[in-house]
This record gives C-alpha cells, sequence and structure tokens, in this order.
C-alpha cells in the first residue's frame, strides 16, 4: 500500500514528464482497430495506472470513447471499467478487449465470402432490405451519402454478417464493417472528411468497392502479427451516462479519462454514418446525441453551484454570443455533474486524470481546463499539477479548424491539451 503522500509526490512528477508522447507507435495491440475522434495515444493512460495502481486494481474511464484506458488496464493486469453514451464506442472498446483468435476469423471469412457468392450485390433479397429496413428519414439519409451500389454492397455485407452464429466474430465483423465507413476521409461513403465539424458531401468522389474493402481488411488482419489482444485483467463495458456513473462510493483506485472539449467534435455526426446499418434509426440517434457533453446545444442550465470563476466566463462568452454562452454554460454545468461523480466513486487517497483541451467560441478563447479545475476543488479534489502535452495533430482525428497548423494565436493553443491530475484527499 503506498502512503497518499508517495502516490501525490509520484503523479506530480508524471505530470511534470514529457507527455507529448510524439512518434510513438499507438496501434500496438487492439489500439488501431477503429479509428476514434481525439483518443488517448495508450502511452498516455499507460504511465498512470502503471505508476499508480497495483495488479487488480479498479481503473475507470466514465467517457471510455475507443477504449483506450480499458485496453491499457487488461494489458497492465487491472480490473477495467469504462462507461460512454455513445453505441459505437461501446461496441468498440467491447471488440477490443475480447481476444479472438485469428484461425476463427479465417474460418468466419471463408463462411462470408460462401455466402456472398449466393447473395451477391443486385439480388432481389438485397434490394428488399434496403427498401423495408429503414425509415423514411434514414433511407433519404443514405441516399444521399451512399452512392446505390455501395448501398447494396453495404446491405450485403449487413446480411452475411448478421448470418454469423458466433458472437464474439459477429462482433468483430461489425466493427470492420464500420471501419470501411468511418474514416477520416469517409471511407465508402460520399462524405469527403468525417473528422470535419460537418461531413461534406463529394459528388465526385468515386468510393472503393465495400466488398472488396472489407474483405481486404479481413485478410490483413489475419496476417498482422503486432496485433494481439489483451488476455490479462478483467474488464467492464457499458452503456451509460458519466454524470450519472452506476459504481458503489469509494471503489474506484484511479480515474483516466477525456470528456468532449466544448463544442468541438460531434461524435454522433460521424458515427451515425455506421450506426444506421445496424439498425438505429436516425431519430433515435438524434436524441441520444442531445444528451453528449460538449454537444452543440443551447439548453437551458443552472449557474448556481458553479465557481464564480467559471460564471464570469459564460457570462462574458453571453455577452458576445447568447447561444455560445449558454452552450458552454451547460458543458460547465455538465462537467460538475461528471467531477462530482468521480469524487464520488473513487477511493480515498485515489487519483484522477482528466485529459481537456482549450476551445475557442465565437471567437473567444475558452479556457476549459481552468473552469474543470475550479470545479474540481469546489467539489473537494486537490489538484496536483495541471501538465501540458502538444498534439500530434494528425494522429488525434481533430475536426479541420483544430488541425491547421499555420494559424496564429487562438488556434495554435487549441494545439495544445492538458492533464489536469486530482487526488481524492
Ligand atoms: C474525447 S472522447 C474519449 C476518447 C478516449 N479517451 C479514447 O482514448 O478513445 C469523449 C467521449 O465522451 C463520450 N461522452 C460524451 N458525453 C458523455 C456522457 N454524458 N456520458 C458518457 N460518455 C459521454 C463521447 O461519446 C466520447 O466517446
Amino acid at each position: 500500500m503506498i502512503s497518499i503522500n508517495t502516490k501525490e509526490n509520484k503523479f506530480r512528477e508524471l505530470l511534470s514528464e514529457n507527455l507529448d508522447f510524439k512518434g510513438i507507435n499507438s496501434v500496438y495491440s487492439s489500439h488501431g482497430l477503429h479509428a476514434f475522434a481525439a483518443k488517448f495515444p495508450p502511452q498516455l493512460p499507460r504511465m498512470f495506472i502503471e505508476n499508480l495502481t497495483q495488479e487488480g486494481d479498479i481503473v475507470l474511464d466514465p467517457m471510455v470513447g475507443s477504449g483506450t484506458t480499458v485496453v491499457e488496464s487488461c494489458l497492465l493486469n487491472r480490473q477495467g471499467i469504462g462507461i460512454d453514451l455513445d453505441p459505437l464506442a461501446v461496441h468498440l472498446s467491447k471488440v477490443k478487449v475480447t481476444p479472438i483468435n485469428p484461425e476463427d476469423i479465417s474460418i468466419a471469412l471463408n463462411e462470408i465470402t460462401n455466402s456472398l457468392k449466393y447473395l451477391y450485390l443486385g439480388t432481389n433479397t438485397v434490394r428488399n432490405e434496403l427498401n423495408k429496413r429503414f425509415d423514411s428519414e434514414t433511407r433519404d439519409f443514405i441516399d444521399y451519402w451512399f452512392l446505390p451500389k455501395t448501398q447494396e454492397e453495404l446491405m450485403t455485407l449487413v446480411l452475411v454478417v448478421e448470418n454469423l452464429t458466433d458472437e464474439t466474430t459477429k462482433n468483430f465483423f461489425k466493427l470492420l464493417f464500420s471501419s470501411i465507413i468511418i474514416t477520416k476521409s469517409g471511407g465508402v461513403s460520399l462524405a469527403r472528411d468525417l473528422a470535419h465539424t460537418r461531413p461534406h458531401k463529394d459528388k465526385f468522389k468515386k468510393p472503393v468497392n465495400s466488398v472488396d474493402t472489407f474483405i481486404n481488411k479481413a485478410q490483413k488482419f489475419i496476417c498482422n502479427k503486432n496485433m494481439f489482444f489483451p488476455n490479462g485483467g478483467t474488464s467492464f463495458l457499458m452503456r451509460g451516462d458519466a454524470r450519472c456513473i452506476p459504481i458503489s462510493p469509494n471503489t474506484v483506485d484511479l480515474i483516466v479519462t477525456s470528456p468532449p472539449y466544448s463544442n468541438a467534435i460531434d461524435y454522433m455526426r460521424a458515427h451515425k454514418f455506421s450506426l444506421i446499418w445496424f439498425g438505429k434509426a436516425l431519430s433515435e440517434l438524434r436524441e441520444l446525441r442531445s444528451k453528449y457533453i460538449g454537444a452543440e446545444r443551447a439548453s437551458d442550465f443552472k449557474n448556481d453551484g458553479l465557481p464564480p470563476s467559471v460564471v464570469e466566463l459564460i457570462d462574458k462568452l453571453i455577452n458576445i454570443n447568447r447561444i455560445k454562452g449558454k452552450i458552454l454554460g451547460k458543458y460547465f454545468a455538465d462537467m460538475k455533474l461528471v467531477v462530482g461523480e468521480m469524487y464520488r466513486v473513487l477511493k480515498t487517497g485515489a487519483c484522477s486524470v482528466i485529459v481537456v483541451g482549450n476551445s475557442k467560441m465565437a471567437g473567444m478563447d475558452v479556457k476549459t481546463h481552468d473552469g474543470i479545475c475550479s470545479i474540481a476543488k469546489d467539489i473537494g479534489f486537490k489538484i496536483v499539477k495541471v501538465g501540458i502535452r502538444n498534439l500530434d495533430r494528425d494522429k488525434r482525428m481533430l475536426p479541420a479548424y483544430l488541425r491547421k497548423s499555420n494559424d496564429k494565436g487562438i488556434t495554435n493553443r487549441i494545439h495544445e491539451e492538458y492533464i489536469i491530475g486530482l487526488i481524492k484527499e
């Protein structure tokens, strides 16, 4: 058992190290299975898990995204718990921590290629499914973003994947399917850039054949000797809301998490391109999206209980742009709930790492990390140190406006991330 003082000193040392992880290999183990906007370099959660917990300890990420923290927890024989509102994030994280044998993939791939011979493009089965599966709004979305030929290819793939009997293999192939759509360049859709703040349609784009791309990816996976799944530790992944964490008080040994930045990345904008193919209606996804922290919506929020410096920042933005100010207010009100929940579930003496970047809203520089630090302090956390890391822009799959490299001033500062180190005393 390490004493609180020793742990705090170690934590401070870690936060003072170079946290850029520039040029490192971030795709070992199962980390490279699927693109995900603004994911951690795996070495980031790893250094905190390795140094601040012991084998068997519980590590939580309440906004788990692509599961980086949980994969690293398992690799280090800890118990990883991951929560996220986003169905794709939870599916992706589950696949990443569920060992699957390349031989089983090979057998399933044979099954798939055999089924494809019978159920190939243009058959009535495929067309009928395309006609009956989607409500009219979702259908219009598909017609706008996918060429008719691509729609038939994708529907064919959905049918053959659904036919697989083994759940682990089926989940793996569902993820593979998603990975051919969700790429920086919009994959087989007509979107030009799914990491953009808004996807842009490129009507001249000639998407590659989806079936061939899918098969090639599966074959690459089978041959990839660097790819391995964690087989130590345990993991528990679930859909849920970080503002209301379903874990008993004083249970968790470490939290490593990264909330969305305010107003920066709209996960559902990209993820719906894949989720609709597996039965989610656009209306359902829209409803879910409104619950995401950092979503661009100006609902009412209560200032009460937020620290005066945060209220001042929100009021300043409201004076410049009322809607943006309210979006920021809702963001901090949500983050207050999240940080409160983190405090509740952590054991006394346990550490928490929150990684967050600044935002630019209505031309104003919003120092999100300062706001979160004030909130955390009010809740009872001790701020150990705030580390800074420079972003590897291309690797983080950030929206275009956060990726421009030649801007001055605020946009340059957005290329930094803040690693907030907190301890529950
Ligand atoms: C910056 S990403 C996390 C990336 C993650 N660190 C990784 O390495 O992949 C933020 C995540 O917060 C999730 N999120 C947003 N609002 C949430 C909420 N209320 N509860 C739980 N998760 C939420 C988003 O779906 C997204 O997956």
